[in-house]
């Protein structure tokens, strides 16, 4: 007697962009493979694009088209709906209407989760469907779900991530071919790497809505994006790189979380990190996460960020996750955001003034007499300790650079000092302020 072939879990994909076509192509390309993984096959039924337009109702490998998202959200055979148009709306309604329909979903859209996550959740708990978002961050780099479940023993005490492949191409290119801030972003944007628009990398908000996403699952807590500190990396200075290195350092936008029992602190800005450490050899459009926890020490996730392909295929791995729990029926075996949903608590943020970090000041100082015993006095009046100072060149009439390095201070004896300093007769411009990720508490 010959057995039945298991039936096939149904998919509808809603946007057909970079990441949609890419998953597409992954989806036809791997179908033999993902059913041996599975054990049944995935059913690509339809995707809607608002570019399909004219070609409506028209078939793709037997996949029905449509400009219309609401015709998978209505389609009672969808069971996985897959969107990733990107942007706020339609896609948060399309989620959210499907999620009341009691379907699975997947998105990448890390906007949305960062913005509008606890009402995507809380649905998604109400009507006790799955919602699953690996392609959110970093890309292809399997990095939530290993926060949820390979990770999932420890307490997370720490993160730091590259997690913006544009800013870490233009920091990449600023630092070995001593290109400025505007001609290494021209670079980037030639290549395709940034938008025409870039202010979203640059200005550190993708970042920060990744790091968003990665904190609450690290800290079990809802996390108020607006809360989060955010410098992009578009007033960096050539200059300042070229003394970071010399002072053994290597400039990176980082999306930094960390656990401090009584807080949690979570920010995104520029920083240097020690030139041996792995993270300062992250290079390029590449992007790399390393979590600490409090058993395991450190672990180092590295990969493509962005794209079709690597995208794609957490996306995949998403939709297979998803799909394995429908044919089982075990739904929330591991909940989506890493923690039970009653068990996640609120926890405090820490204020950027009560940070404790090393500095990276730079001055732009008149060349005379008892510049420098006043800048260090002014940091010793704020109990700011001093590890090593560059000053170089000698420019008559005109300011000299002046580089310090701190101990470890507070932020807020830091901007106390920087108020006296920057508005003395000593300085010609406000002082450039990089954090250092060192030895940092
Ligand atoms: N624009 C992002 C980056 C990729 O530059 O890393 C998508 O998250």
């Amino acid at each position: 007697m010959k057995s039945l072939s298991p039936s096939p879990v149904v998919l509808g994909l809603i946007g057909l962009g970079t990441v949609g076509s890419g998953f597409l192509k992954l989806l036809l390309k791997e179908q033999k493979l993902l059913e041996r993984r599975l054990g049944f096959p995935l059913h690509l039924k339809s995707i809607a694009d608002r570019r399909i337009g004219s070609k409506s109702g028209s078939d793709l490998n037997g996949i029905h088209l449509t400009p219309d998202p609401n015709e998978i959200v209505e389609d009672p055979e969808v069971q996985i709906v897959i969107e990733l148009i990107g942007g706020i709306e339609p896609a948060r309604s399309i989620l959210l209407e499907s999620i009341r329909k009691r379907k699975s979903v997947v998105t990448a859209n890390k906007a949305l989760l960062a913005l509008h996550g606890e009402e995507l959740f809380s649905a998604v708990h109400a009507s006790k469907t799955d919602l699953a978002f690996e392609g959110a961050v970093g890309g292809g780099i399997p990095i939530l779900r290993s926060l949820r479940e390979g990770i999932g023993g420890n307490r997370i005490l720490s993160i730091k991530g590259i997690i913006n492949g544009t800013s870490n191409y233009i920091l990449t290119r600023m630092n070995y071919d001593h290109l400025d801030f505007a001609s290494a972003l021209e670079d980037a944007q030639a290549l395709g790497y940034a938008e025409a628009d870039p202010s979203l990398d640059i200005d550190g908000m993708d970042a920060a809505h990744k790091l968003a996403i990665l904190g609450t699952l690290s800290f079990g807590a809802p996390i108020e994006f607006s809360a989060i500190p955010v410098q992009g990396i578009r007033e960096i200075q050539t200059i300042d790189i070229e003394f970071g290195r010399e002072l053994g350092y290597v400039l990176k936008l980082l999306g930094i979380a960390k656990d401090h029992g009584h807080s949690i602190d979570l920010r995104v800005h520029p920083a240097f990190l020690p030139e041996e450490s792995l993270l300062a050899k992250v290079d390029g459009v590449f992007n790399a996460v390393e979590v600490t926890g409090d058993a395991l020490g450190p672990v180092l996730f590295y990969g493509r960020g962005a794209g079709a392909d690597p995208t794609a295929t957490a996306v995949m791995g998403d939709v297979m996750e998803l799909a394995r729990a429908i044919h089982t029926g075990c739904f929330h075996q591991v909940p989506p955001l890493g923690f039970s949903w009653n068990e996640r608590k609120p926890r405090p943020m820490t204020g950027l003034a009560d940070i404790r970090s090393e500095y990276y000041l730079r001055f732009m100082a008149h060349d005379q007499p008892g510049t420098l015993s006043y800048l260090s006095g002014v940091l010793g009046d704020h109990g700011i300790s001093i590890e090593s100072v560059i000053q170089k060149g000698r420019q008559k009439g005109g300011s000299v650079p002046v580089v310090i390095q701190t101990h470890t201070a507070t932020e807020a004896s830091i901007q106390a000092a920087l108020r006296a300093i920057d508005h003395s007769a000593h300085v010609t411009e406000p002082t450039v302020l990089i954090r250092v990720e060192g030895k940092t508490e």
